[in-house]
């Protein structure tokens, strides 16, 4: 419905249904106003796969939904590194929604995996916003591809479980904008998603719901999204405060509250009852967006689903360890130790719970194969009987090579709480390490959301990690041990040693309300490769079974202004001797300059493929975000002078081919110099150059009277001109009256000119 019909219909509305329609009207549906035709429509979680609840609602997973698919969760489809995939995604769960009558799917899940231990970030995709961003922006563009909205969330700085309906989380500015906003911003502008969810929890103290910085400023105002904001299922602290910060929908219902509350303000005259008509329009242009564009014939062929996600769990394991073992032969004995062989963890437990319609384990594909099994141990209960594990290392002893499926159990990793370490189960332990003993040849098979620590990783040949692979991740497992496919995906963040080793550990998520980001923007491999702290694994990371070769880099330009754009290219190719996908990663290093920046940061990738013997070509285009940072003085993006690397590699700490760009800032940052400004800032200033150029004469005269004035041979070896100038750098201006021997008038004076000029 065109804008112009929107508002005349909103015209028509009482103010009461107005008020109303701010609010859901039960768990999952917008409401409706018969008499003018406005029909309700029906949202669901999301996001990877459908939790449609018929009858009693509720947003943690417990009450059932309809059979349906399970995908891989977000922190597998993100080791696929691969932005059609997503998309794919995407369109398989537009269709499904489409066909269930479900006008917006609540996902992607964004947040920045700022912890290993944070309870969600399963399905979150990385500790790197470009990626988040962009993968985000693919699955967006596949689900509204069908005329379906999606919900990206949980907007903004929503970064642990613990406490997350009251904490706070304080953020500074340059940190907000380079890591917690960014991975939201490129999203927003590249794939205008319909919907965006805000968090639960504060940002530097108020709530996201209530947030008129972020909700409109910045959302609307500067990054033009123009569908409707819903809060998180009861993240509502005041309805009529929410509406006017730029929060259009309440849900679920609160039966009533929220209208009150809205009528009440409007009658007390805090609230604008043109807020509401701008949150009634937000909201209508998408549900009627959604009502006139059904696809009719859509049809949720669950069959069909579940075999797709089987497939695509293929292009999200990564390989981790591979000395020589992988892939299997089919003539091997092969011992399939620990249940999640027999029953996979492929999922994470509250609102994206899905009710499965089917599971394929890698049991039900070792039909054919020389495989054995033993449970191990009980996921349920966490333990590993005595004859469990006999049983296991029997089996071990008897086969040529152990493959042990492991990981978290369900009670570990959910919504609504954090991990309090980073261990695998203990039980699981003594059960990897029992069956090393006894069986040189053991690969691991890892089920979990996030990193665990690995004790026993010099006592296996192979890992692979699967992260939550969905209801199908059986078929991609069997396929990738025996090598019917070659595994290409990639870490999507840091697997640290251990956690204390994570740049937030000290910070994260204690059981106080205000929750400190001091880690500021070195989140993940920023700390990790500035620090040159070692890890297990580096974002980025994973192994194939083939091997690639990257040579050829060159720029289009090796100096640029920072409107400008260069062009990067690299030959990669396959040197190996089977098929197989790279993941060309392209980082950007600043120069040292006076910004305290991480060595380096992502700012492209791609996933190719590539015969044996293939070599393609993979280019890149960078701009001014590539080499900028968030410089608070002028609030805004800016780039430093200076030459920067741009850097291939295969994770973020494996740089293979590197080449500098030299750019210069094209935008001229003013600045006001006042008597405590330093000399040295006030001499870099490209704005002041005449003015800078008289005071700097005026200063090397200064320090000449003083050199005159210690006139002694040693003073003078002492101390030289170089020197003078180096200490005097730093010096704030009004040291000039003392050592100068410039009045403070004169000094005044002079800056006045300066400041002016
Ligand atoms: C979660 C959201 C979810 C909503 C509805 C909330 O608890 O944080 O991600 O979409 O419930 O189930």
């Amino acid at each position: 419905m065109e804008q112009a019909k929107i508002k005349e219909l909103v015209q028509k509305m009482t103010l009461e249904e107005k008020a109303s329609l701010c609010s859901g009207r039960d768990f999952w549906h917008t409401d409706s106003v018969d008499r003018l035709g406005i029909p309700s429509m029906m949202m669901s979680d999301g996001p990877h796969g459908l939790r449609k609840q018929e009858d009693e609602g509720d947003h943690l997973g417990i009450n059932d939904s309809i059979k349906a698919v399970c995908f891989p969760a977000g922190c597998a489809m993100a080791a696929s590194f691969d932005r059609d995939l997503l998309t794919r995604l995407g369109d398989v769960l537009g269709n499904e929604c489409q066909a269930e009558d479900l006008g917006v799917v609540l996902g992607p899940a964004m947040n920045i995996k700022r912890s290993p231990l944070c309870g969600r970030n399963f399905e979150y995709y990385s500790e790197d916003p470009y990626l988040s961003a962009e993968l985000a922006t693919a699955y967006i563009n596949g689900v509204q591809k069908h005329n379906v909205g999606t919900s990206p969330k949980h907007f903004l700085a929503n970064n642990q479980e613990c406490r997350r309906m009251t904490c706070s989380s304080e953020v500074d500015e340059r940190t907000l904008r380079e890591i917690y906003l960014a991975s939201f911003e490129g999203m927003v502008k590249n794939a205008k998603p319909w919907t965006i969810m805000c968090s639960y929890n504060r940002i530097n103290g108020t709530y996201a719901s209530e947030n008129k910085l972020y909700l409109t400023d910045i959302l609307r105002g500067e990054w033009g999204f123009d569908g409707f904001v819903v809060s998180d299922w009861g993240a509502v602290n005041r309805a009529d405060k929410a509406v006017e910060s730029g929060m259009d929908l309440e849900m679920p219902s609160s039966n009533g509250a929220g209208t009150r509350e809205i009528l009440k303000a409007i009658e007390a005259g805090t609230l604008k009852e043109e807020a509401v008509d701008a949150a009634c329009e937000n909201i209508l242009s998408i549900v009627f967006r959604f009502a006139e564009n059904r696809e009719a014939n859509a049809v949720f062929d669950r069959k069909k689903d579940h075999e797709i996600s089987g497939e695509m769990a293929k292009e999200c394991i990564v390989l981790l360890k591979n000395e020589e073992i992988l892939p299997l032969s089919e003539d091997k004995n092969v011992a399939f130790i620990g249940q999640f062989a027999e029953s996979p963890r492929f999922q994470g437990g509250g609102s994206s719970h899905i009710n499965s319609e089917r599971i394929t384990s890698a049991m039900d594909c070792a039909a054919g194969l020389r495989v054995t099994y033993a449970q191990g141990y009980d996921a349920k209960t966490d333990t590993m009987t005595p004859e469990m594990k006999a049983e296991a290392v029997e089996a071990a002893k008897n086969a040529d090579v152990a493959v042990l499926f492991v990981g978290l159990p369900d009670a570990y990793e959910s919504e609504g709480y954090d991990r309090s370490h980073m261990r695998m189960p203990a039980c699981q332990n003594e059960l990897i390490e029992a069956v090393a003993e006894v069986q040189p040849n053991v690969v691991v098979v890892l089920h979990n959301g996030a990193p665990v620590e690995m004790p026993w990783i010099d006592k296996v040949k192979g890992l692979l990690e699967c992260y939550l692979g969905g209801d199908a991740v059986g078929r991609a497992q069997v396929d990738i041990l025996f090598g019917r496919t070659n595994p290409s995906g990639r870490l999507p963040e840091t697997f640290p040693i251990q956690m204390e080793d994570n740049p937030s550990y000290p910070f994260y998520a204690s059981d106080e309300d205000i929750v400190e980001y001091r880690e500021g923007v070195f989140v993940g491999y920023r700390s990790y490769e500035t620090r040159k702290t070692k890890v297990l694994f580096p974002f980025g990371y994973g192994l194939s079974y083939t091997k690639f070769a990257y040579s050829n880099l060159t720029v289009d330009k090796t100096s640029m202004k920072d409107n400008e754009q260069v062009v990067v290219s690299v030959d990669v190719e396959n040197v190996g001797g089977r098929e197989g996908k790279e993941v060309v990663q392209l980082y950007v290093a600043p120069p040292k300059g006076r910004v305290i920046r991480p060595v380096r940061e992502l700012r492209g990738f791609t996933k190719i493929s590539l015969q044996p013997g293939e070599k393609k070509t993979v280019t890149f285009t960078l701009g001014k975000r590539a080499f900028a940072y968030w410089n608070t003085e002028i609030h805004d993006w800016h780039v430093e002078d200076g030459t920067y690397q741009i850097q291939v590699g295969t994770s973020a700490h494996d740089i293979v081919l590197e080449t500098g760009v030299t750019v210069e800032c094209s935008t001229l940052v003013k600045r006001i110099h006042h008597l405590n400004s330093t000399l040295g800032d006030l001499m870099r200033d490209p704005t002041k150059t005449e003015a800078v150029e008289m005071l700097k004469k005026q200063l090397a005269e200064g320090s000449l009277q003083m050199e005159e004035k210690e006139d002694s041979d040693a003073a003078k070896e002492a101390m030289n001109q170089e020197m003078m100038m180096a200490m005097m750098n730093y010096m704030p201006i009004r040291a000039m009256k003392s050592f100068g021997g410039l009045s403070e008038e004169k000094l005044q004076g002079m800056l006045d000119q300066i400041n002016n000029a």
